[in-house]
């Protein structure tokens, strides 16, 4: 199989550039009223007719509670060097107020698994699995969620401390409070502009209150927060578009990451929208820009927009694109754009981690193979994007392929597949597929 990334590419010279595989707990664990969990945003949202396709749930997922361990040497076989998983706060956590060491030990395990595996153990504490319970007490729009998120990092770092080397906060804080509480198409479903700025700095909130906490019981690990991206390009040269895509990324980009570097949310959401701005305390801002080791960027696509009737922007579907199965424009190019924009515009730039990336390519199992030849090209062009940024001086320290295997992707149940590794959700027999043996090709052949 010919090696496209080009041979003198600094993601393959560089031995300390990282490459791993990344998941999240809802999406693959299963499990979901075993070892003490309890309910999660996820699991109500699920039950809820009409919210995920298919009516699909957390069950059975990829059964990764009970096959961990295979799943783990799957990771090795491939040759990866990292995993990025999160870590199930509703398997921590009790209404009570007590902690759930069933739950914590299901974590540490899986991290001497990897350790013993020669594998960098890379958590988020937070991918979008908020307990029910917390939900019922406002959820992210109370702030005392915030305070409950950081007794929880509490927990978890002090148990599994620095052998998890890389820890995140939050995954996509946009998705938890956009998606979920100002556009309802994510748990917990609401619909409300100001619900969602203020679920929004909430999050923020609980990342700048947990990271002194989180360092002080993980001195050796590097602490950050992962963040999503879908730039925004306009429709036309026009003015109206460019102005359109240009408020797109301060509402959607920037409004996540300017107050992470400066302390501020963006001067154009704020003059726009004073109506929407959360509530937020004094001193809030200097929590929220606390020191980030590093900052996770995941990235699938770009948005392509023009003002709306009612909205500021809304996205035109562009025809005759190359798209991935779930309908997303392939445009590797923005991922270059987006990285050598933030140097640009960011002084306090941490290290970056590209921490997601992939495609939906729902090719099947075909006499024991899957010829994902869209997700494998997929991945071509985004790694040669990736080591353009790096060219242009971006400081870009690993890639982690979005996903190690097919999983339940959200409001699109089981229907989307992303996995490296195909999975068939009857017998959970696991296949790697074309791209999976590519990577491991491209990872073996390392200098
Ligand atoms: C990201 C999520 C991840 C996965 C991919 C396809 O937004 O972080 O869990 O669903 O999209």
């Amino acid at each position: 199989m010919s090696n496209s990334i080009p041979k003198g590419s600094t993601l393959l010279r560089r031995n300390d550039f990282l490459f791993g595989v990344a998941t999240a707990s809802f999406q693959i664990e299963g499990a979901t009223d075993l070892g003490g969990r309890v309910p999660s945003i996820w699991d109500t949202f699920c039950a809820t007719p009409g919210k995920v396709l298919g009516g699909d749930t957390g069950m059975p997922a990829c059964d990764h509670f009970h096959r961990w361990q295979q799943d783990l040497d799957l990771i090795k076989s491939l040759g990866f060097d990292a995993y990025r998983f999160s870590i199930a706060w509703p398997r921590i956590a009790s209404e009570s107020g007590g902690w759930n060491q069933q739950g914590l030990d299901f974590y540490e395990r899986l991290v001497d698994g990897l350790l013993e595996r020669d594998i960098v153990p890379m958590a988020t504490l937070y991918h979008w699995d908020l307990p029910q319970f917390l939900e019922d007490r406002g959820g992210w729009i109370n702030r005392d969620t915030s305070y409950r998120f950081t007794d929880y990092a509490d927990q978890v770092t002090r148990r599994l401390g620095d052998r998890v080397r890389y820890y995140a906060t939050l995954n996509e804080p946009w998705c938890s409070a956009f998606l979920g509480y100002r556009l309802g198409i994510h748990a917990p479903g609401l619909k409300d502009h100001q619900l969602g700025f203020q679920a929004a700095h909430h999050l923020l909130l609980a990342h700048g209150l947990a990271l002194p906490i989180m360092r002080e019981h993980a001195p050796g690990a590097q602490h950050g927060i992962v963040l999503n991206f879908t730039p925004a390009y306009p429709a036309t040269e026009s003015a109206a578009d460019v102005d359109a895509a240009s408020y797109s990324d301060e509402e959607n980009s920037h409004f996540f990451l300017q107050p992470l570097l400066t302390g501020q949310y963006p001067a154009a959401v704020q003059e726009r929208h004073p109506e929407w701005m959360p509530r937020c305390y004094p001193g809030d801002m200097e929590i929220i820009a606390q020191h980030l080791d590093f900052l996770g960027v995941n990235f699938y696509t770009r948005a392509v927009v023009e003002p709306g009737i009612t909205e500021d922007y809304q996205s035109i579907k562009q025809a005759d694109v190359a798209r991935t199965d779930i309908g997303w424009e392939i445009y590797p190019q923005a991922l270059t754009d987006l990285l050598v924009g933030f140097k640009e515009r960011y002084k306090r730039l941490p290290p970056i981690y590209i921490t997601e990336n992939g495609a939906a390519d729902n090719s099947p199992v075909v006499d024991g193979e899957v010829s994902d030849r869209l997700r494998l090209n997929y991945y071509q062009q985004h790694l040669q994007a990736v080591d353009n940024a790096i060219a242009a001086g971006v400081d870009i320290r690993g890639y982690c392929a979005w996903s190690l295997m097919d999983n339940f992707e959200w409001a699109e149940g089981y229907s989307q597949r992303f996995g490296l590794v195909h999975v068939d959700y009857e017998t959970q027999v696991r296949t790697p597929k074309m791209s999976a043996n590519w990577f491991r090709d491209m990872l073996y052949t390392r200098s």
